[in-house]
């Protein structure tokens, strides 16, 4: 059986998110989505918040078969008590490379049975991140092509907001 890790902030989760795990879960017997609880980087959402959007997101793509659990601490460590050979992370343009690199290599080095398995995300989301999908719903902008409407819903309360009407004022 092989398992796979797919870790992250998603705050919150987007349908970028969601396009590269359903290209990772192809590629594995298992997969298991990771939510990061990281007291030093500032989020909008808590991690339990993160991660039942997760699954709530699933539930709504209709994608069966995924765990999500939160971990705080070294990623390869919970790769590791998970039993995961390989993690996935998702890349979307060549601005992404020199981190991911990094975090890959050092990974690496702390764990070298584990491997880093980089999927592109499809092209439509190559420009959609979580800080992006934030700011467009901090001012009342509409969220849904990039995020399922349970999340839409969540940023709509977390900012207190409803969709504006276009127009200056
Ligand atoms: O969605 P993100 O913010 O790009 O995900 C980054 C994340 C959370 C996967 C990464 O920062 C992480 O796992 N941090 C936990 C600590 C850790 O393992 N650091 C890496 C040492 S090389």
């Amino acid at each position: 059986m092989r398992t796979a890790l797919y870790p992250g902030s998603f705050d919150p989760i987007t349908y970028g998110h969601l396009d590269v795990l359903k290209r990772a879960k192809r590629l594995f017997d298992e997969l298991i989505v990771a939510v990061v609880e990281n007291p030093r980087k500032t989020s909008l959402f808590t991690a339990e918040e993160r991660r039942e959007l997760v699954a709530a997101s699933l539930v709504e793509e209709g994608v069966c078969g995924v765990r999500v659990v939160t971990y705080s601490g070294l990623l390869i460590e919970c790769a590791r008590e998970l039993g995961a050979v390989a993690v996935v992370r998702g890349l979307r343009a060549t601005s992404d490379f020199d981190y991911e690199f990094q975090f890959a290599l050092t990974n690496r080095d702390l764990a070298s049975d584990i491997e880093t398995v980089f999927l592109m995300t499809a092209g439509q989301y190559s420009f959609l991140s979580s800080s992006l999908v934030k700011e467009i719903g901090q001012y009342g902008g509409d969220v849904a092509k990039f995020v399922p409407a349970c999340v839409a819903k969540a940023l709509a309360a977390k900012f207190g907001t409803k969709r504006r009407s276009k127009g200056a004022r």
